[in-house]
């Protein structure tokens, strides 16, 4: 039996569910939609940035540049000097700048109240930010090419790029706040840290800086998915614990594979058990990522409080003791909400968002071990195991992953002792149905060092655009954010007088 291995991309998008033999990251199929521009080209305008190749030594390739790409808005900005007013930064994460930015609604949402700049910059190996001359086959072909893409890399191009764009803009004294959700939180809190005079604060949403090493249990991702289907109804748990089982079974016997095919509506007349499997599996963790309260099109469109939508398709009783039919119910949820897909395709490798670095990423440093199920999870029990990831990476990419370089670089272990007395402005925010927020800071670390909690938030829902529907516990949420920063800008702008 090949062993699975579920290596989420942080950011979700993507579960690249990983069979040894078979890596394949998993975008949801027929209705994978390219980017959407439209609506944000009005509102912000794209530039280039000629970035330095490699930050960190002299030898002589470090000197190669290449284009980065970032987007810009100006339209609400009081201005640099003398005004000073703020710079609002989103450190990109690893995908197609502009996705992250219409997924940033907050940005521009309050940047009319902080007479904000708002600039997202691009993540190096993603998007159109691509080394070795914008060509993305050369820049991927070995680890030759790739080993410049790593979290220290991008930090400090964004160090860069911001130092350089205050300089043009005659702004060298605005303020800058930086902005991330997901991997892009992880890097704006370690922003923070290691670049405390680039910005003065962050906004980390739905970062699991903590889920590296031991810090985090390899459990408590699927737990919390085990959870958020569970509390909507025990029946929901116990059909999608119990289908494992009847998937194997079925694909067993004679005609079993052609009654899954029709039960699925699968496209081709081709289906393997662990295909079916990693396709469900992807429907419900994606699902639970995007719990929202308000319709979404993150991943795919969604209607409002989806996992809640999959538990009645489960639960309707016209579908007794038919378990494919419940099954289908609820995947038809994710994959086909705008009721546009004739059929499944169970295996997708198109990559709309611009994710395929990734997997160097999670072969290299990004080691979050989420993959374990204790044995009352949704999905089958299964041990998290260092070796398969290591063994899955020297396959795939002939590399060898440094599971301890993060909490090295960044910390991570003893984090309420350490940045209590050295660190200062961050926002770490969670929802507790998010099941990365497992590995996220849920405890207040100092006055400044504050993480706000949703129960009932999902992945970094603070983030999203607000909308009229938006629950009180939301808007409480984001007038909390807005409060603490500019609780952060007044400081500032005291100590910059006071030293005038
Ligand atoms: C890595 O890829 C580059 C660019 O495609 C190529 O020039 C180089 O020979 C490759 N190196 C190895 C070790 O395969
Ligand atoms: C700043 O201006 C220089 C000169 O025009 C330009 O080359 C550079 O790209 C600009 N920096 C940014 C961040 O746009
Ligand atoms: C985590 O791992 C480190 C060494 O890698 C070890 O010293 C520590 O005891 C472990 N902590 C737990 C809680 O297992
Ligand atoms: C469903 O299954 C249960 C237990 O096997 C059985 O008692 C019941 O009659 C079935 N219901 C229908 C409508 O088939
Ligand atoms: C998708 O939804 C539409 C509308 O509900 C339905 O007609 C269609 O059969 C569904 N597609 C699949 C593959 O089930
Ligand atoms: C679904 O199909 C309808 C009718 O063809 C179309 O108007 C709509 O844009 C489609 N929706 C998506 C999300 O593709
Ligand atoms: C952290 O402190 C802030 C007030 O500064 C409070 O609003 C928030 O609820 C606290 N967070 C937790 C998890 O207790």
């Amino acid at each position: 039996m090949a062993i699975r291995l579920l290596l989420y991309s942080v950011t979700f998008l993507f579960s690249s569910a990983i069979s040894i033999t078979n890596i394949h990251p998993k975008f949801p199929c027929s209705i994978a939609k390219p980017v959407e521009k439209l609506s944000l080209s009005t509102k912000t305008e794209e530039k280039y940035f000629t970035q330095i190749l490699d930050h960190f030594n002299y030898h002589p390739q470090s000197y190669h540049t290449f284009q980065q790409r970032y987007l810009i808005n100006d339209k609400y900005w009081g201005g640099g000097a003398p005004n000073n007013s703020p710079i609002f930064v989103y450190t990109g994460n690893e995908g197609h700048i502009e996705w992250f930015a219409q997924n940033t609604g907050f940005m521009f949402d309050f940047a009319p109240h902080f007479k904000a700049l708002l600039v997202f910059i691009e993540h190096r190996y993603y998007g159109k930010s691509i080394p070795f001359g914008g060509d993305k086959e050369k820049a991927y072909s070995n680890s030759t090419t790739l080993g410049y893409l790593s979290s220290t890399q991008a930090l400090a191009d964004y160090a860069t790029l911001i130092i350089d764009l205050k300089y043009n803009l005659s702004a060298t004294h605005s303020p800058v706040v930086v902005f991330g959700g997901s991997y892009g939180g992880m890097l704006s809190a370690w922003f923070r840290l290691k670049y405390p005079h680039v910005a003065i604060g962050a906004l980390a949403s739905s970062a699991p800086i903590l889920n590296f090493d031991n810090i985090t249990s390899p459990y408590s991702f699927n737990n919390i998915i085990t959870r958020d289907f569970r509390s909507e109804s025990e029946n929901c748990y116990k059909v999608i614990k119990g289908s494992w089982q009847e998937i194997k079974e079925t694909a067993k016997k004679y005609g079993g594979l052609q009654k899954l095919r029709k039960s699925f509506r699968i496209c081709k007349n081709y289906i393997s058990p662990e295909s079916l499997e990693n396709w469900l599996n992807t429907a419900y963790v994606y699902t639970a990522m995007a719990d929202y309260p308000t319709p979404s099109n993150f991943l795919n469109p969604l209607p409002p409080y989806p996992v809640k939508e999959m538990c009645r398709a489960i639960d309707d009783p016209k579908t007794v003791n038919n378990t494919f039919k419940k099954l289908y119910g609820a995947a038809n949820i994710f994959y086909n909400y705008t009721g546009n897909s004739t059929c499944f395709n169970l295996v997708d490798n198109s990559d709309p968002q611009g994710l395929g670095g990734w997997i160097w990423q999670v072969c290299t440093e990004m080691i979050l071990p989420t993959g374990g199920n204790a044995d009352d999870s949704i999905f089958p029990s299964s041990k998290w195991s260092y070796n398969d990831i290591a063994q899955f990476c020297k396959n795939k990419l002939n590399i060898e992953p440094r599971p301890n370089w993060i909490t090295t670089e960044f910390g991570g272990h003893n984090i309420h002792r350490i940045l209590e007395r050295f660190g200062s402005n961050i926002i770490f925010f969670n929802g507790l149905r998010d099941p990365w927020s497992g590995g996220g800071v849920l405890k207040n670390i100092s006055k400044s060092i504050v993480a706000i909690v949703a129960k009932e938030g999902a992945h970094h829902v603070d983030l999203r655009f607000s909308s009229s529907e938006d629950p009180k516990w939301l808007k409480d949420v984001r007038r909390k954010e807005v409060d603490i920063i500019s609780k952060w800008l007044s400081e500032y702008y005291n100590n910059l007088n006071d030293s005038s």
